[in-house]
């Protein structure tokens, strides 16, 4: 039995898929939407993820405290997360910069940007991409979903990692 993600048109992903096989030995797929309402954010690079992985959701903060230009800094099972919203779309992006110790939460964001406040290396909000600076790879992204105005986040570990 495995989990994967199945992809949307506009490059992001929409739902979880429990593919199990059946007694014929074909496969069985149950689709969970993942995002409500919210706009679905899910990990950008992952392709099977393992049948273990944690499916349970933390509330992270209310809707009210993610500002455009002021990111919600959030800490979930050990981790630290930055909550970025744009416009009405919420994202759920590793805080920590690759590069060295910076929480990009306190970075400026602008543009669908976020730009470390160490050595200005650039990310993308959608996508976590590193599109300039000495960041040397691409954030992760998180789920997120919105319930009673509440941002909740579950953190899935890709396969192999
Ligand atoms: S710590 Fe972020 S670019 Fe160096």
């Amino acid at each position: 039995m495995t989990l994967r993600l199945k992809k949307s048109l506009d490059g992001f992903f929409d739902a979880l898929i429990l593919e199990k096989p059946d007694k014929k030995h074909s496969f069985k797929y149950e689709t969970f939407p993942v995002a409500g309402n919210a706009r679905c954010d899910l990990l950008p690079r992952m392709g099977t993820i393992t049948p273990e992985a944690k499916m349970s959701w933390s509330k992270v903060c209310d809707i009210s405290q993610v500002k455009e230009d002021v990111p919600y800094a959030a800490t979930v099972e050990g981790k630290k997360i930055g909550i970025y919203r744009l416009q009405e779309e919420y994202y759920a992006l590793e805080d920590i910069c690759p590069h060295a110790y910076a929480l990009l939460s306190q970075g400026f964001v602008e543009d669908g940007k976020v730009e470390c406040p160490l050595h200005e290396a650039i990310f993308d909000l959608r996508s976590g991409r590193c599109l300039h600076g000495p960041g040397g790879r691409d954030l992760t992204r998180y789920p997120l979903r919105i319930r009673d105005n509440q941002i909740e986040i579950t953190l899935i570990k890709e396969n192999g990692s």
